[in-house]
C-alpha cells in the first residue's frame, strides 16, 4: 500500500491555489497546511480545505507541521526565505514556481542549499504536460524530423514571466544538453517596473554543446502567433531538423512536417492548468516513492534553463558571446535595467500596444 505524503502550500494567490487544489485532488497527497502573509487569503483558502491548518508565517507553520512536501508559489522576488523554510522543516521535496531566482547568484545559492540538504526540488514548468507539447517531443525523439539543428521558443509575455518556460521546453526537445554560450540584445525599460522585472523585449541565440542552435525571444518585439487569440498563450516552441520540423503553439495545438508526413500534419492542444497540474503533481509522488523516477521538471533542469536566460541578460550588458557556466557576477536584472536603451521598444503587433502602453 503506497503512503500518503503531507503538503504545506505557502503563497495562496492564483498559482498557490492551483497547487493546493491539485495536491488535494491526488490521493497520494494530503494538504495539511496553508499559509499566506495576507491573513484573509489564508483564511479564505482554509475554508476550502477544512482539514488544513492555516497561518501567516510559513517557516513557523512548516516547523510545526513538518510536511513531506513544502510547496510555495510567491512572486519572483521571494525565493530564498521559503527555500530555507522548506529545508529547515525537513521536507523531502520543495516544489516552487518559476523563475527559480532573480539572479545567477541567488539561483546558485538555492541549488547549493538544496543539494547539500539532499532535498528534491521541482519547478513549475508544467506546460510540457499538454498533449501538444508531448506530441511534439514524441515526433522529435522518434527521429522523424531527422537530425535536429535548431530549437526555438518565443512568447509575447515578458522575460521573467515567459523566458524560462520557452527555454525549458526547447531544452527538453534537445534532451537538456548544456549550453556553450549565448548572445542577446534587448529593448525597452517599461517592464522593469513590473514585479517580474524584465526588458520589454529580449532576443538571443544559444549554442548548445551538441551543436544545436537555440533561438529565443520574449516580450513586445516577439513574433505574433496569429493562430492563437489569448495574448499569454501566443507562444511557439519547437525544433527544426534536416528532414522537417515540429512545434507546439501554447494556445493552438501542434503541427509538423516529417520525413514521411507528405505535407503538414497537425493536432489539438491548449495550455490548461486543469489538465497540466494533475500529472505534474502525480510525478512528484513517483519521485518521492522512487529516487530514480526523477521529475521531468526537476530543479536541475530548471537551473540549466535559468542560467541560459541569465547568460542572455549578461550578453546585453557586457556585449558579445557569454560562455557558460557563468562565473559569479552582479545581479543581472539590476545591470540590465540601466544597460537597455531608454528609447521605447518597437512593437511588433497591435495586441502588444495594449499590453505595453506608451
Ligand atoms: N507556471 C505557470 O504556469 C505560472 C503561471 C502564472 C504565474 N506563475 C508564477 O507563479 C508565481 C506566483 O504568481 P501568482 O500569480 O500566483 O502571484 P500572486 O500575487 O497571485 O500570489 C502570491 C501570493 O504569495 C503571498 N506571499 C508573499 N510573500 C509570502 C510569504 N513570505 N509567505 C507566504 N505567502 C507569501 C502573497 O500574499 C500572495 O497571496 C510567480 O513566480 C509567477 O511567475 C507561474
Amino acid at each position: 500500500m503506497s503512503r500518503t505524503y503531507t503538503v504545506l502550500v505557502a503563497g495562496l494567490g492564483k498559482r498557490g491555489m492551483h497547487h493546493a487544489s491539485a495536491f488535494q485532488g491526488n490521493p497520494r497527497f494530503e494538504v495539511v497546511g496553508l499559509c499566506d502573509i495576507d491573513a484573509s487569503r489564508a483564511e479564505a483558502a482554509a475554508a476550502k480545505f477544512p482539514g488544513a491548518k492555516c497561518g501567516t508565517d510559513s517557516a513557523a507553520l512548516a516547523k510545526e507541521l513538518k510536511p513531506d512536501v513544502f510547496c510555495f508559489a510567491t512572486l519572483p522576488n521571494i525565493r530564498m526565505p521559503l527555500i530555507q523554510a522548506g529545508i529547515d522543516c525537513g521536507a523531502k521535496l520543495i516544489a516552487y514556481e518559476k523563475p527559480i531566482a532573480t539572479s545567477t547568484r541567488e539561483a546558485r545559492q538555492i541549488m547549493d542549499l538544496t543539494r547539500k540538504a539532499g532535498v528534491k526540488t521541482v519547478v513549475s514548468h508544467q506546460h510540457r504536460y499538454g498533449v501538444h507539447y508531448q506530441k511534439v517531443k514524441a515526433i522529435i525523439a522518434s527521429g522523424a524530423i531527422g537530425r535536429v539543428h535548431t530549437v526555438y521558443g518565443h512568447a509575447t509575455g515578458w522575460m521573467m514571466h515567459m523566458m524560462t518556460h520557452m527555454i525549458d521546453y526547447a531544452m527538453w526537445f534537445n534532451d537538456y544538453v548544456e549550453a556553450d554560450w549565448a548572445i542577446a540584445q534587448a529593448a525597452g525599460r517599461g517592464k522593469f517596473a513590473d514585479i517580474h522585472r524584465s526588458p520589454d523585449y529580449i532576443g538571443g541565440l544559444v549554442q548548445f554543446k551538441n551543436g544545436v542552435r537555440g533561438v529565443f525571444e520574449t516580450g513586445a518585439g516577439a513574433p505574433d502567433v496569429p493562430e492563437v487569440d489569448y495574448w499569454w498563450r501566443k507562444c511557439r516552441i519547437g525544433a527544426q531538423g534536416t528532414e522537417g520540423f515540429a512545434e507546439a503553439l501554447t494556445g493552438g495545438g501542434w503541427r509538423a512536417i516529417t520525413r514521411d508526413s507528405g505535407g503538414v500534419i497537425s493536432g489539438e492542444g491548449c495550455m490548461n492548468y486543469d489538465n497540466d497540474m494533475p500529472p505534474y503533481i502525480e510525478d512528484m509522488a513517483k519521485w518521492l516513492d522512487d529516487d530514480t523516477a526523477v521529475h521531468p521538471c526537476c530543479g536541475e533542469n530548471a537551473h540549466k534553463g535559468f542560467e541560459v536566460m541569465m547568460a542572455m541578460c549578461r550578453s546585453v550588458v557586457e556585449r558579445g558571446q557569454i560562455a557558460l557556466p557563468l562565473p559569479d557576477g552582479a545581479p543581472e536584472i539590476d545591470a540590465l535595467a540601466t544597460a537597455v536603451p531608454e528609447r521605447p521598444v518597437l512593437l511588433s503587433m497591435e495586441a502588444n500596444r495594449k499590453e505595453y502602453p506608451g
